[in-house]
């Protein structure tokens, strides 16, 4: 950002903060967050930014074989039984409270997140071995949560999502919607994934990043 466009941007900041501070009261002032520049997608309705976690799965002789730091909220729609009718909730997964299973093999690694037992994500990646590319190729979801009539479930294994090329992590900071079916989705946010070829226990410091248009 040039020096005149930040003097615009702080200006333009300093007046949110202002008009925010006229209409909820000096009391929240401390709280205000600062307003994300003006060009990004206002603020998300629903629970908030989740938080990162980081996962790994290890193979059978113990060696981290995936690594995922992300945040994720998971998006389904269920039918309420209080409500009698079909609902779309939107929840963070809370890292604090997930635990990490999978395994890895030569062509597929899996990440399961299981939180609080009451969700379950598995995300399948697949490695093309011919063309040495990764994607994430099925997510499944798993959600028994108050007020459904029935456990929430739903999987596609059709999907090509988070390409990179072995070697190199995926990174995508913004947020990304990874639609499984037309009931459920799940938003990334602040991603880094790498699911095959690490070299002992960090991402790789080269990564395919979600603006880049990847040609097969
Ligand atoms: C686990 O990963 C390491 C490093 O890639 C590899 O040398 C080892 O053979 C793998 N073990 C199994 C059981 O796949
Ligand atoms: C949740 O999914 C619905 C349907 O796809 C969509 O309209 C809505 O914007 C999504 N909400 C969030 C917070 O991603
Ligand atoms: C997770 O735990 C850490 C350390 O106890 C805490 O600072 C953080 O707020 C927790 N995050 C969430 C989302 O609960
Ligand atoms: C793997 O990649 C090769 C070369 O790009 C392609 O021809 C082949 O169809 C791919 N295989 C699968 C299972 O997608
Ligand atoms: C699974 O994902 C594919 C690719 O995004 C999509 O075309 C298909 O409709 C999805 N399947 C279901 C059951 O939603
Ligand atoms: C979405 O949910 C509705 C009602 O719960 C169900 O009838 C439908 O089969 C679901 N669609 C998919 C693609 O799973």
């Amino acid at each position: 950002m040039s020096q005149i466009g930040m003097a615009l941007y702080v200006g333009l900041a300093l007046h949110l903060i202002f008009a925010t501070t006229l209409h909820q009261g000096a009391a929240d002032v401390l709280s205000t967050p600062v307003p994300s520049p003006p060009t990004t997608t206002p603020a998300h309705k629903g629970p908030g930014i989740p938080a990162q976690g980081h996962y790994s799965v290890k193979n059978d002789s113990g060696t981290i074989c995936l690594k995922a730091n992300m945040a994720l909220q998971i998006n389904i729609s269920f039918h309420s039984a209080s409500l009698n009718k079909i609902v779309q909730k939107v929840v963070n997964l809370n890292p604090n409270e997930t635990t990490t299973s999978g395994s890895c093999d030569k062509e597929s690694a899996t990440l399961i997140l299981n939180a609080g037992q009451k969700t379950e994500l598995s995300f399948k990646f697949t490695l093309n071995t011919t063309s040495n590319k990764y994607y994430l190729n099925g997510v499944s979801i798993l959600a028994i949560w108050s007020d459904m009539t029935d456990q929430f479930s739903d999987h596609n294994d059709s999907l090509d999502y988070l390409r990179g090329s072995l070697g190199f992590s995926y990174m995508c900071r913004s947020e990304q919607t990874l639609v499984v079916s037309q009931n459920s989705s799940l938003n990334t946010f602040l991603l880094h994934v790498q699911p095959f070829g690490l070299s002992g226990d960090t991402l790789d410091l080269h990564w395919n990043a979600c603006w880049m248009k990847m040609t097969w």
